[in-house]
């Protein structure tokens, strides 16, 4: 194995009740949904999987992020791959075509008939038969976009239903919504299929960490209670913070406020947020707004502070609902408990704070 890198932070009390639900049979399938950069894909990668592999399981990863539209069957192939390699009797024929198809090859194969491609629900069948096995499902809000995916779905459905006790599996994603798509409409094929897991904001300890990593490879002193404040500031986004961190390791001249100041203001972001709102219609920049501040978006004051704003009469409530759908679509927001609303990226959120901050000012 790669010697452990010492800049991660475990997650190991989170890793153990995953697999504690697993191993005991409560649980066949969960679901862990945050925001970009939150830490999911190293949880997954540098806590749960090698923890899952000491307890024997197989561990399959797959990312739907970028494959396009061909991520379903980019995925296909991958597990048929991932199951070839571990099975004795479909291990030749299997292996043959898949990784033919896999290298884009069209190359005739010999004298092997030419075969219909096996289904998704044939190729998990064949995993689960290889034993147990962990699948990790990495953005999998993306198999809701793609083409054909109603039949990618029910067939990753069907074989892991038919194989629970042989197979379980963690889906994460970025967008609520995206999610909410898959497991929470009573059409969709894994509706209440998954368990919601959260994954927790990290502690303090996570900034003692930081600094001690820092010191191990810099050999200079980095203030942790000022790093502690910085996280809990930006919305406790583990990736920001370590962009900063990395910032001072990379040059030594650099303070923690200006790494901070730097990193804050990420300029690919930036541009990406500003174009995003100037692409809003002036009533969804409203309701934005709105969420933004927390107001209720149907209430009388809420509606008559932007019909001022508009110039206009107060928009009217199915307005205001159209506008929060059409933000709620394009995942600019995600609905929350009990009718709230909350911007889904944090840094979104943040930049508009200081565009707020800054027009008030
Ligand atoms: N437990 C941790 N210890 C140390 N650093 C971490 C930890 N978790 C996350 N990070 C840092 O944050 C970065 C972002 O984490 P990661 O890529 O796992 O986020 P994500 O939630 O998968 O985001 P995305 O939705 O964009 O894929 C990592 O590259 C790493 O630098
Ligand atoms: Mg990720």
């Amino acid at each position: 194995m790669a010697s452990p890198d010492y800049w991660h932070y475990p997650r190991s009390a989170l890793a153990d009740s995953v697999l504690m639900a697993f191993d005991s049979g409560l649980s066949h399938a969960l679901t862990m949904f945050a925001p970009r950069r939150m830490g999911k894909t190293e949880f997954l990668l540098q806590d749960l999987a090698p923890r899952a592999e000491e307890h024997g399981w197989r561990v399959f990863y797959h990312s739907f992020m970028t494959d396009g539209d061909e991520a379903g069957e980019v995925f296909r192939l991958s597990l048929a791959e991932f199951a070839a390699g571990r099975l004795k009797r479909w291990l030749k024929p299997l292996t043959a075509r898949v990784s033919a198809e896999l290298l884009g090859v069209k190359a005739e194969l010999g004298s092997q008939p030419a075969s219909a491609p096996h289904s998704l629900t044939e190729v998990v069948q064949a995993l689960a038969s290889g034993g147990r096995c962990l699948l990790l499902l990495d953005e999998a809000q993306i198999l809701t976009r793609l083409p054909r995916n109603e039949e990618l779905l029910g067939g990753l459905r069907t074989g892991l239903d038919i194989n629970k006790d042989q197979l379980k599996v963690l889906f994460t994603g970025s967008s609520r919504e995206g999610l909410r798509r898959m497991f929470s409409e009573a059409r969709a094929p894994f509706f209440h299929f998954g368990t919601n897991i959260e994954l927790p904001t990290l502690d303090r300890g996570f900034c003692s960490h930081l600094a001690a990593a820092f010191t191990r490879s810099t050999g200079r002193a980095l203030d942790e209670s000022r790093l502690w404040e910085e996280f809990q500031a930006t919305g406790h986004v583990p990736g920001r913070l370590r962009a900063v961190v990395e910032a001072m390791v990379l040059n030594a001249d650099l303070s923690l406020a200006e790494a901070v100041a730097l990193k804050l203001h990420d300029v690919h972001d930036e541009a990406q947020y500003a174009k995003i709102l100037k692409a809003l219609p002036i009533l969804d920049r409203l309701v934005l707004q709105a969420v933004l501040a927390s107001a209720p978006l149907f209430a009388e004051d809420t509606r008559a502070r932007m019909g001022t704003t508009l110039g206009a009469a107060t928009p009217s409530t199915t307005a205001v609902q159209s506008a929060a759908e059409r933000l709620l679509r394009d995942e600019i927001i995600t609905r929350r408990e009990r009718g709230q609303y909350e911007i889904s990226d944090p840094g979104f959120s943040h930049w508009l704070q200081a565009l707020a901050g800054d027009t008030q000012a």
